[in-house]
């Protein structure tokens, strides 16, 4: 029964979810490594799913290990540059056999449809082509890479049409130049391409790890573009004992390349997690590291459409004592005074501004955070955020009436004063004894 129960809540809270990817470009950018991993039958499955859902998707791969694979069999030494593989004219026939093999495989897979489940066996339309011209990357350094290739053009209009029969478009990582010529291209750059191309909805890459971790091994859940440049500086520098390593290091910087050109959500996930690609696009929180060009969470003017977030954020609060009761009548009157920290469409903060224009002073009040998002500094972000508001009122000083959080307050400029210094049209509730804490703004 409680396992049921489980179901229809996760059911309910992924619908949102579902709406939200139907007819969207979602790029999947997977590496020769997921695709030779035990868990990638799992994320074939999770492909078919997505596709039933109406979800848009282009699945870009790659082929490192297996073509280091085939040139080790026949003598050949790989060599690569800036970690770009040199591509000499002799070793292109393995690249193409890898290539085209792995799209086979690929097919094959994708034509299983959802396994155990009624969907098993329906069939999926998977469709590949010439959708990407290539010229050569040149020489680098003083170094030819040879048939290593850059983009030079993706046929969107083509790739367009195929969603449109509701195909999954698979492109190997090659492309192809006027004068015939095949070009081997780095699978994370053509996957950025592509989305950017594509104006995707997001950019998912795959690698070994759950997305990237801070020194103490922690998973860091967001990044914007300026923090992923500047963890890719680091990993550069010193690769050996920094944790991140070569493929990290370029699907971050295709990351942040495809943000910078518009797309404004790009993720990085472990191909042997289970299910990873379903939490990362269903649940509020996901697995991985999300690279956005901003911070994930939006702080704007509440709407009416916001009253039920905030109470359910507020109602616990309230009955801990942290704020006082309001009733939604009384929320619904007062919202204009209102900002809310929003992440994907669920409210996770918010806080009020009382104006006492004739005091030139305004009240901060109904100031939470949701518990499971606290610590990560939403609570200056909000602060700040009705400080400029504040200002933009020409009020000068602010004030709050707080019970627990007196600290919080002063370790942000905030003045313990007596409750005679607050506004005459302000009532004090004596038995509630709160203290009172006031910071001027503009002077
Ligand atoms: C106060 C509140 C909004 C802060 O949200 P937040 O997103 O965690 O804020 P930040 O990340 O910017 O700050 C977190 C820091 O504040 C500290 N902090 C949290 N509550 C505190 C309190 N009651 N007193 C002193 N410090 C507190 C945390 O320990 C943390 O510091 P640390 O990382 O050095 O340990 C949140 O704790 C909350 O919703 N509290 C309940 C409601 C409330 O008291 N509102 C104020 C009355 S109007």
């Amino acid at each position: 029964m409680s396992e049921m129960k489980e179901w229809v809540g996760w059911f309910r809270k992924a619908s949102p979810y579902i709406n939200t990817h139907r007819n969207k470009v979602i790029v999947l950018a997977i590496s020769g490594e997921t695709l030779q991993h035990s868990n990638f039958d799992n994320i074939t499955h999770d492909i078919a799913l997505l596709n039933s859902l109406g979800v848009r998707l282009v699945i870009v791969f790659g082929a490192r290990p297996q073509i280091d694979d085939a040139l080790k069999k026949n003598d050949i030494t790989a060599s690569f540059h800036r970690s770009l593989r040199i591509t000499d004219p002799k070793m292109m026939p393995f690249v193409l056999e890898a290539y085209g093999r792995l799209r086979s495989e690929l097919e094959a897979k994708l034509s299983m449809g959802i396994i155990n489940s009624p969907m098993h066996g329906s069939k999926i339309n998977v469709v590949s082509g010439n959708f990407v011209m290539a010229r050569p990357h040149g020489v680098s350094d003083g170094i030819d890479l040879g048939l290593t290739g850059q983009v030079r053009s993706i046929d969107v209009e083509a790739i367009e049409r195929h969603f449109e029969h509701g195909s999954v478009v698979l492109i190997p990582s090659v492309g192809y130049s006027m004068s015939g010529d095949i070009f081997n291209l780095s699978y994370e750059a053509l996957g950025a391409e592509v989305a950017v191309k594509l104006r995707a909805e997001k950019l998912v890459f795959f690698g070994h790890d759950s997305g990237l971790k801070n020194s103490e091994g922690e998973l860091l859940q967001e990044m914007t573009v300026k923090e992923a440049q500047l963890y890719t500086a680091k990993g550069e520098a010193r690769k050996e004992n920094s944790g991140i390593d070569q493929e990290q290091i370029n699907q971050l910087t295709a990351a942040a390349k495809a943000c910078e050109a518009g797309i404004s959500r790009v993720h990085l996930l472990s191909y042997a997690h289970d299910g990873a690609l379903l939490e990362e696009l269903f649940t509020r929180d996901g697995h991985g590291t999300m690279v956005s060009v901003d911070h994930y969470d939006q702080i704007r003017p509440a709407r009416l459409e916001d009253t039920n977030g905030i109470l359910e954020l507020i109602r616990p609060l309230e009955e801990q004592g942290f704020l006082v009761r309001r009733s939604r009548e009384l929320l619904e009157t007062e919202l204009d005074y209102f900002l809310v920290d929003v992440r994907d469409n669920a409210i996770i903060g918010c806080a009020g501004l009382y104006p006492f224009p004739e005091d030139q002073a305004g009240e901060l009040s109904c100031f939470a955070v949701d518990p499971a998002y606290r610590r990560h500094g939403r609570g200056d972000r909000l602060l700040d955020a009705v400080q400029e508001r504040a200002k933009n009122q020409n009020l000068a000083k602010l004030f709050v009436l707080t019970t627990q959080t007196e600290h919080w307050f002063k370790e942000r400029g905030f003045e313990l004063v007596s409750s005679q210094n607050l506004p005459g049209d302000k009532s004090y509730n004596a038995a509630r004894n709160a203290k009172v804490l006031m910071k001027t703004i503009n002077e």
